[in-house]
C-alpha cells in the first residue's frame, strides 16, 4: 500500500477529517494549545481515520464526498487513538513515540494525563455533534473504552504473573488494539447508514486487520523496525507477546518454565533478557507470529470478498497487506 495513494484517492475527504482533528483541539489556553500542535506534528500514520473513510467509501453507493458525519466519526476515531497513546506511554514510561520524545517525558505523567483526557473528551463532542445513528456510534465508542481499559488491565495483571497464554495475549490485542479498529470500520458504516450484513463485514474485517496489526507491532518489538520507539520495550516491561509464545509453544515443560522465569525479572535484568531474546530466536518464535499474522491477514482480506468491486475495497485490501509487511 502506498499512504499517498490513498490519499490521493480519499482526495477532498481526507482534508476535510484532517482539518476537523485541529479544529476540534482548539483551545485558548497557551500550554495545551503548544502541545496540542507539537503533536500534531508528528501526526502519526493516521491508519484509523483512513480506514474509517474508506470503510465509508466502500459501502456507499456513489463516489461523492462523504457526509459531514462520516468526517466526524473518522475524525473521533484519531482523536481518541492519540487519547490512548497519551495514556498509554504514562502505562508503560515510555520516552520516545513517532521519533520525538513523549508528551510524558518532556512534562510529566499529569500534563500527559490531562492532555490524553482532553483529546478523548474532543473525540466524544465530534461523535455528540453527529446524527447518523449517533446513540449506537457512541455506544460503539464506549464499548472501546472499556476494551482499552479492561485490556490495559488485564495485560498489566499478567505482567505481574508469567502465565500469560496464546488465549489471553489475543484477548489483550483485541482489547487494546483491535477494538478501535472495529469502532472506526463500524462507526463508519453506519455513518452511511450500511445495512446489518455489510456492517459485519467490516466489524470481521476490522478486527481481524486489528490483532494483525498489533502483533506486527510486537513482531517490530524483537525484530525491529523504523517504528521511531525502541525495541525490546515489551520484555522490559515483562509482557509476553506473540514471538514469544510462538517459541515457548515448541519448547519442553522445563524449558517452558525457565524461560517464564527469565521474563518474571527482565525489567532490571539485562542478562535475563539476552536469555529470551536467544530463546525467541533459536525456538523459531518469529516465524510462529509471521504465521499468525498472515492468518489474520488473509481473513481480513476474505471477508471483504462479499463487498462489491470498488477501488475503496481495493484500498481496504492493499491496507491489510501492508499490514503484514509494514516496519513503521
Ligand atoms: C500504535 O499505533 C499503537 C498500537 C496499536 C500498536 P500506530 O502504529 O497506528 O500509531 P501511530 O498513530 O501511527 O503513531
Ligand atoms: C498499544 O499498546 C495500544 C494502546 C492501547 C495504546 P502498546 O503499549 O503495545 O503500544 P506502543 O508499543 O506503546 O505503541
Ligand atoms: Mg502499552
Ligand atoms: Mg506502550
Amino acid at each position: 500500500m502506498k499512504r499517498a495513494e490513498v490519499i490521493g484517492y480519499l482526495g477532498r475527504d481526507w482534508e476535510r477529517c484532517c482539518a476537523r482533528i485541529e479544529r476540534a483541539l482548539t483551545t485558548d489556553i497557551e500550554l495545551l494549545g503548544s502541545i496540542n500542535a507539537s503533536i500534531l506534528e508528528h501526526g502519526g500514520k493516521k491508519l484509523r481515520p483512513m480506514l474509517s473513510l474508506l470503510s465509508a467509501r466502500a459501502l456507499s453507493s456513489g463516489d461523492g464526498p462523504l457526509s459531514e458525519d462520516s468526517i466526524r466519526y473518522a475524525a473521533a476515531v484519531e482523536l481518541l487513538h492519540n487519547a490512548t497513546l497519551l495514556h498509554d506511554d504514562v502505562a508503560d514510561r515510555s520516552d520516545t513515540r513517532r521519533g520525538a520524545p513523549t508528551v510524558m517525558s518532556l512534562l510529566g505523567g499529569t500534563a500527559a494525563v490531562l492532555v490524553g483526557d482532553f483529546w478523548l473528551v474532543r473525540a466524544v463532542d465530534e461523535v455528540l455533534s453527529a446524527e447518523s445513528r449517533r446513540l449506537e456510534v457512541i455506544e460503539l465508542f464506549s464499548k472501546t473504552l472499556s476494551d482499552l481499559a479492561e485490556g490495559e488491565m488485564f495485560q498489566l495483571q499478567k505482567a505481574g504473573s508469567d502465565d500469560t497464554t496464546e488465549e489471553d495475549y489475543l484477548r489483550i490485542i483485541y482489547c487494546k488494539t483491535a477494538s478501535l479498529f472495529v469502532t472506526s470500520c463500524v462507526a463508519a458504516a453506519k455513518s452511511v447508514d450500511a445495512s446489518p450484513q455489510d456492517e459485519e463485514i467490516m466489524r470481521r474485517y476490522a478486527k481481524a486487520l486489528g490483532i494483525a496489526f498489533q502483533i506486527q507491532d510486537d513482531i517490530l518489538d524483537y525484530a525491529g523496525g523504523d517504528l521511531g520507539k525502541p525495541v525490546g520495550q515489551d520484555l522490559r516491561e515483562q509482557k509476553i507477546t506473540m514471538p514469544l509464545l510462538g517459541a515457548l509453544s515448541s519448547a519442553d515443560e522445563k524449558t517452558e518454565r525457565r524461560i517464564r522465569a527469565a521474563v518474571r525479572d527482565a525489567a532490571d535484568s539485562e542478562e535475563k533478557r539476552s536469555l529470551v531474546l536467544g530463546f525467541v530466536d533459536e525456538f523459531g518464535g518469529l516465524d510462529y507470529a509471521r504465521r499468525r499474522l498472515q492468518d489474520y491477514v488473509d481473513e481480513a482480506v476474505g471477508t471483504l470478498s462479499p463487498l462489491r468491486d470498488s477501488q475503496a475495497r481495493e484500498h481496504l485490501i492493499a491496507l491489510a497487506e501492508y499490514t503484514a509487511r509494514r516496519n513503521r
